[in-house]
This record gives C-alpha cells, sequence and structure tokens, in this order.
C-alpha cells in the first residue's frame, strides 16, 4: 500500500532534497543539455553502471557521433567498440539499433513516453528520464538509488509483493508541480552519495529526521543484545 503521506510532509521532503542538492549536486555533462539523444546515451551508458566511469565514454561517443544520424550511419563494431569497455555490451546494439529506428522514422526524436518505449533498450526508466531531463515533464525516474532511497525514507515493506509499482507510485507523488527535473536530478544524487546501499552516510542526510530506515536502525541498536 502507498505509504499515505500528506501535503506538509511532503512539501517538507520536496524542500530538503531541493536545498541538499542546490548544494551538493554533481556537475555532470548531460545536465548542460536537453538534447534527448544525449540524455538517451547518458542514460544507457549510466545503466548499472559508476559515473566516473561513464564519463570519458559519454564524451568520446557523443564527440565522434554528434547527432543520432551520424550515430545511426556509424558501423556496428565502430560503436561498440567505444561502449563494450565500460561491461554490460549489449549497451552499444541498443543505442546503435534505437538511433537507426529514429534515422529511418524520419520524425525527429521521439517525445512521449509511448513512442520512447518502442526504441530497442528503452522501457520505463530510460524514457522517464528523456522526458524528464530534455523535456522538462513532470515524469517519475526511478533508478536503483532512488528506489533504494523512498524505500528506506517511506519504510515501504521487502514483503510488497506490490513493491515496484508502489515506488514508482512514490516517486511520481513526490515530484513538485513544473519540478520533476530537479527533483528526479537531486533524488539520483541523494541515493548515489549518500543513500548509499551498503554504509548509508545518515548524519549527512537532510531527510534523516523523518527517515523510517534510520528511526530503525537506531531503535535496534538501542535495545539490549539477547543472552
Ligand atoms: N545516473 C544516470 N543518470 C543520472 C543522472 N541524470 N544523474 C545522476 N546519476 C545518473
Amino acid at each position: 500500500m502507498l505509504p499515505a503521506i500528506g501535503p506538509g510532509r511532503r512539501r517538507s521532503f520536496q524542500r530538503r532534497v531541493l536545498a541538499w542538492y542546490a548544494i551538493n549536486g554533481r556537475d555532470l555533462p548531460w545536465r548542460k543539455t536537453r538534447d534527448p539523444y544525449a540524455i538517451l546515451v547518458s542514460e544507457v551508458l549510466s545503466h548499472q553502471t559508476q559515473i566516473t566511469r561513464v564519463l570519458p565514454v559519454y564524451e568520446r561517443l557523443l564527440g565522434r557521433y554528434p547527432s543520432v544520424q551520424a550515430l545511426a550511419q556509424a558501423p556496428l563494431a565502430d560503436v561498440k567498440a567505444i561502449t563494450d569497455p565500460l561491461g554490460y555490451k549489449i549497451r552499444g546494439g541498443w543505442l546503435h539499433a534505437a538511433a537507426l529506428r529514429v534515422a529511418e522514422g524520419g520524425g525527429g526524436f521521439p517525445a512521449t513516453m509511448e513512442e520512447l518505449r518502442r526504441l530497442p533498450g528503452v522501457g520505463r526508466y530510460t524514457a522517464g528520464a528523456v522526458m524528464s531531463f530534455a523535456h522538462h515533464r513532470d515524469a517519475p525516474v526511478l533508478d536503483t538509488n532512488v528506489a533504494r532511497l523512498l524505500r528506506r525514507h517511506f519504510g515501504v515493506a521487502v514483503s510488497d509483493r506490490a513493491r515496484t509499482r508502489l515506488l514508482w507510485d512514490l516517486a511520481a507523488s513526490v515530484i513538485p508541480k513544473g519540478r520533476g527535473y530537479l527533483i528526479n536530478q537531486a533524488l539520483m544524487d541523494l541515493g548515489a552519495i549518500v543513500c548509499r546501499a551498503r554504509a548509508p552516510r545518515c548524519g549527512d542526510c537532510p531527510l534523516r529526521r523523518s527517515c523510517i530506515f534510520r528511526a530503525n536502525a537506531r531503535q535496534e541498536s538501542r535495545r539490549p543484545l539477547p543472552d
């Protein structure tokens, strides 16, 4: 069940996340563009991969193929030579196939969730990222880091069978109207930098006072040890 979040609690959550991001947000190259092609490239490259490893590959790929048409015309082997060293080797093929589809379509870059999701390798997450980061629509963007943060903060039970759906609904519900771009970027950074999978840095977290995960962890540590 979706945890009940009243408007006051929601606003407080949004305010603290955005204030944290204004000071701590990362300076990433794909935050300086609204080109949907560049955003798609950044998201496919970032999948399951540390950002520091993605940066040089992103620059190399876009330097060599600055437009979706340029990528469509490239030999697949050349694209893979750039992307394969990142591991998860399917991504070069996905990007190339997506570029071919867009270039052959002749109608410009897809600009709706439905059209984007028809591209090879593009699921709800990547389509949402393109809608949010390129088109500044209030689409939720739930990557592993954001999912962990929301799950912990709002105390979503591991046993909840509808958990994925619930987390997408939560991610949509915390977007302040017209500011999806900012809060999505902010949640991604907060999840990656502070609400880490192992060794979360709760002491540095702007949400620590209202976090259910943290409250439970503190209670655990106060409980007397069993004999
Ligand atoms: N990982 C993938 N996309 C990202 C983004 N826009 N910001 C931070 N981390 C990301």
